[in-house]
Order: structure tokens, then sequence, then C-alpha cells
């Protein structure tokens, strides 16, 4: 049954979205098992899928499709809490991207900002938005509207590059958007399409450029990059040399980003995962306490807390 979730709490719920480029990495597993997990702890969730066009974060929580979606939002005007419906775990509510034609195209500027203010106003403690494969440009909007951005990785080569790819993007878009919006804009379009020119060759060069123009500049830099913190989850680890990956993905960060990130944890692979979900089962639900269960776990601690899992208490 679909239910309207109570009006109004204060305060604002955090935000966070998960995202990282490549498909099928395990994005929609983990943030629902992650959300399921707060839920057991007692936190409002509220978990959006916002893989516009694509939504199956359902199918995780072994519940049928919505019949409401953010389609409503857009085109009816219904008010986002009450299309938030029961996902069958106590405590989380789920909102599905579109059930319609609606795809990552079809959302309009103005549509996507009132989106955006409206998801923020959400009565929850926590709001986990699923975001789709790729760096669509609104993937990546949605992505920056989260407090805590969190990617998944796979221990392989062509996961690590999507996710370089993915931040890459996103930070560069979100200097546009916040240094844009104090006329900046062109000077760093003009450094970026131009960069052999100035001599660029890495988002950190350009960033070092940026820092080298003026005092305001290099002010407005670092501010953003002290509230941009990457969240990395590497996924599917089958040895114990793959758990270092994840401390790689962070020293890149830092190196060609400049983005300080933080390596919340891994999960392994386990064949019992897909068991789960093609029989419709949430997995922390039906698993608790197998290694993976304890795993995610420890990654929402490290989330909940802004903890590294190489940081000793
Ligand atoms: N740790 C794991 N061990 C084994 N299988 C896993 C693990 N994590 C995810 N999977 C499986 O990988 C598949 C893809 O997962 P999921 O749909 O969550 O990826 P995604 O990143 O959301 O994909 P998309 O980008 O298409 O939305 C699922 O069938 C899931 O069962
Ligand atoms: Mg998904």
């Amino acid at each position: 049954m679909e239910t309207r979730l109570a009006k109004q709490r204060s305060p604002a719920p955090e935000i966070w979205a998960i995202g990282g480029g490549k498909g099928g990495t395990g994005k929609s597993f983990l943030i629902s098992s992650i959300g399921n997990y707060l839920a057991l702890r007692g936190k409002k969730i509220v978990l959006i899928d916002a893989d516009f066009g694509g939504a199956n974060l359902h199918t995780f929580l072994g519940v049928a499709k919505p019949r409401v979606s953010l389609t409503d939002f857009l085109e009816k005007k219904v008010p986002l809490n009450d299309l938030v419906v029961e996902s069958g775990i106590e405590n989380m509510g789920l909102l599905i991207g579109a059930i319609n034609s609606l795809g990552p195209d079809d959302m309009k500027y103005t549509q996507k900002l009132k989106l955006f203010r409206h998801i923020r106003q959400l009565d929850a403690d926590y709001i986990l938005l699923d975001l789709g494969a790729g760096a669509h440009f609104n993937t990546l909007d949605t992505f920056l509207l989260a407090d805590k951005k969190i990617i998944v990785v796979l221990p392989e080569i062509t996961a690590i590059e999507n996710s370089y790819y993915f931040l890459k993007n996103a930070f560069y878009r979100q200097l546009l958007k916040t240094l844009g919006a104090h006329g900046f804009k062109e000077l760093i379009q003009d450094a970026w399409r131009n960069r052999e020119a100035y001599n660029i060759t890495s988002l950190s060069q350009l960033i070092d450029y940026l820092r080298s123009v003026s005092g305001t500049l290099e002010d407005m830099v670092n501010r953003e990059l002290a509230g941009f913190g990457a969240h990395i989850i590497l996924n599917r680890v089958t040895t114990g040399q793959e758990v270092v990956i994840g401390r790689s993905v962070k020293s890149i960060c830092k190196k060609y980003f400049s983005v300080d990130a933080k390596y919340v944890g891994y999960v392994e692979h386990d064949p019992i995962i897909p068991r789960c979900i093609n029989k419709r089962q949430p997995f922390m639900q039906a698993c608790p306490g197998t290694r993976c269960a304890r795993e995610i776990e420890k990654v929402a601690e490290n989330l909940l807390h802004g903890k590294d899992m190489y940081t000793r208490v």
C-alpha cells in the first residue's frame, strides 16, 4: 500500500548520492543495502531511484514497481512527499525515478532545480540517491546535490578509469557552477579548452592555474575542494591484494584532481547476492551476519562518521 510519510521534520535531511560512471558496479545493490542498514538503526530514510529512465531499485527491495514516480511530480505537480511509497522495510520510503518515457535528456533545467529543492525538503534523516551509469550532465548534477558523494569502483581497470572520468567531470562541473556564478565561467572554460597552450594536462593543473590567477579565485577553489570530498567503496573484491586498490584510487584522486577522498570500505564478491536479488529478497534481511552484510554495515558506519577505513580510532 502506498502511504504518505509524515509532513515536515527538522533538521534538513543529509543527502547521499552513489554514482561512479560504469554500469553494473553494484550502485543500486549497495545503496539499497546501506539504506536498509540505516533504517534498521532507526534512521528515517528515503531512497530515491535517480536512474532517470532505468529505475530498478524496487527490485533490490523485493517490492512491486511503484505506480507513482518522479514523472508525477514533474508532469502532474504531485508533491514529492506524496510519491514516497513503502519499501517493505520499516523506516525506509522509496521514490522512483520515472516510469514513463522520461530519460535524462528530457528533464528541463528549471524542472531539475525545482526537483532538487523539493528533494532537500523531503521528510527524512537521510536521502539516498541511486544514480544511473554514465556521466550525463543531469547525473553529474544530481551527484553534486549530495552532501556525501559516494563512488563505487570495481577492482578492474575499466571501472577505475570510469570512476576517474566521472569524478573529474563532476568536479569540473562543480567548479563551473560555483565559480561561474561569480563571473569566472569563461576563464575556466577557456583554460580547459586550450589546455595545451596553458600547459595543463590534468584537472589538478587546471586547479593550480586557477589558484594562480588571483587570491579571490584561490580562496574559492580551495573552498570547493574542501567541500567536495568523495567517498570510495570498492565492490566485488575477490582477494586480499585487491583491498588496497581503494587506497590507490584515493591517492590518484588527490594527485590528478586535488580531491580528498575517503576509502570507506570494500565488499567482497559473493554469488549469494545475485541469488537474493533474483529471489526478490532484500540482501540485508535475507543474509544478516554474512561477511558481505558485515562489510556493508562497516561501510555505512564509516559513511555516517565520515571515516576512512584505514583511520585508526
Ligand atoms: N559484491 C557483489 N557480489 C556479487 N554480485 C554483486 C555484488 N554487488 C553487486 N552484485 C551484482 O551485480 C549486479 C549489478 O548490480 P547493480 O544493479 O547494483 O549495479 P548498478 O551499478 O546499479 O548498475 P547500473 O549502472 O546498470 O544501474 C547485480 O546483479 C548484483 O547482484
Ligand atoms: Mg543501478
